[in-house]
């Protein structure tokens, strides 16, 4: 069923596309929340269908095993009082924290270059996007998913910052990375993301490129704030 014409009127998306690590996550979730906007993270999608694959021990090279896993997982994202982010639920179970565990974050670039698996998320992400105001982040969002989004940005930082970050996250959350080998991580990621076929991480046309590397996470958040607001302002 298609959109009603006050849908479509209130409809409006903000599209933050970009590297591992630059900080998508983070910046998208506050300025959602400053915005009033919903907030969507696609790159749990992808981490929930990782964390099962693993779960279930699949080979990462079966294409048709892992095509049938995403189309059999139901994933659901449910607000709660005092988070600033809305939990993750894969088939029913809290999956919001196991999803951001290193195996899945090691595997989770090759799962997402099975064109099969990215058809079935796609069709998710529209699906939850297409009513209401969202910011949504991923890799493909502005080019793909939502290529008619209002506002489009392409996120990035150097990949020592990026990997700086992610070493003070994982610091964080009590594990003991070594920094070296985040790098190599992160590059390797960002070589699968971008050179797979489908839908590869690319800057989308009409974009605003926000390179962070010596900003702060507020001062980003400013200027997408702004951006959005004179977007809104436009007829
Ligand atoms: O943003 P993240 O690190 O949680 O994303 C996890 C992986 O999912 C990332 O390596 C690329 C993939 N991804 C994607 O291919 N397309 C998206 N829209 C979002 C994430």
């Amino acid at each position: 069923m298609g959109n009603t014409g006050s849908e479509r009127a209130n409809q409006f998306v903000v599209a933050i596309d970009g590297p591992a690590g630059a900080g998508k996550s983070t910046v998208a979730k506050l300025a959602a929340s400053r915005l009033g906007f919903s907030y969507l993270d696609t790159g749990a999608m992808y981490r929930a269908v990782t964390y099962k694959a693993l779960q279930q021990h699949l080979s990462f090279s079966d294409k048709s095993a892992l095509a049938s896993c995403a189309a059999n997982s139901k994933i659901e994202f449910e607000d709660t009082v005092n988070c600033s982010a809305p939990r993750v639920k894969l088939d029913s179970h809290d999956v919001t924290d196991a999803i951001r565990d290193p195996e899945v974050s090691r595997n989770v670039s090759e799962v997402a270059s099975e064109p099969e698996v990215r058809s079935c998320m796609t069709s998710l992400q529209r699906e939850i996007g297409s009513r209401g105001r969202w910011v949504v982040d991923g890799r493909d969002i502005g080019t793909v998913v939502f290529p008619e989004a209002q506002v489009k940005i392409f996120l990035t930082a150097s990949i020592e910052e990026r990997a700086k970050r992610r070493f003070d996250e994982l610091v964080s959350k009590g594990y003991s990375p070594v920094l070296e080998e985040l790098i190599s991580e992160i590059a390797k990621r960002d070589g699968i993301d971008s050179n797979r076929k489908t839908a590869p991480l690319k800057q989308a046309e009409n974009s605003y490129y926000l390179d962070t590397t010596s900003l702060t996470i507020d001062q980003v958040v400013d200027k997408i704030y702004g951006i959005v607001t004179v977007k809104k302002g436009q007829p």
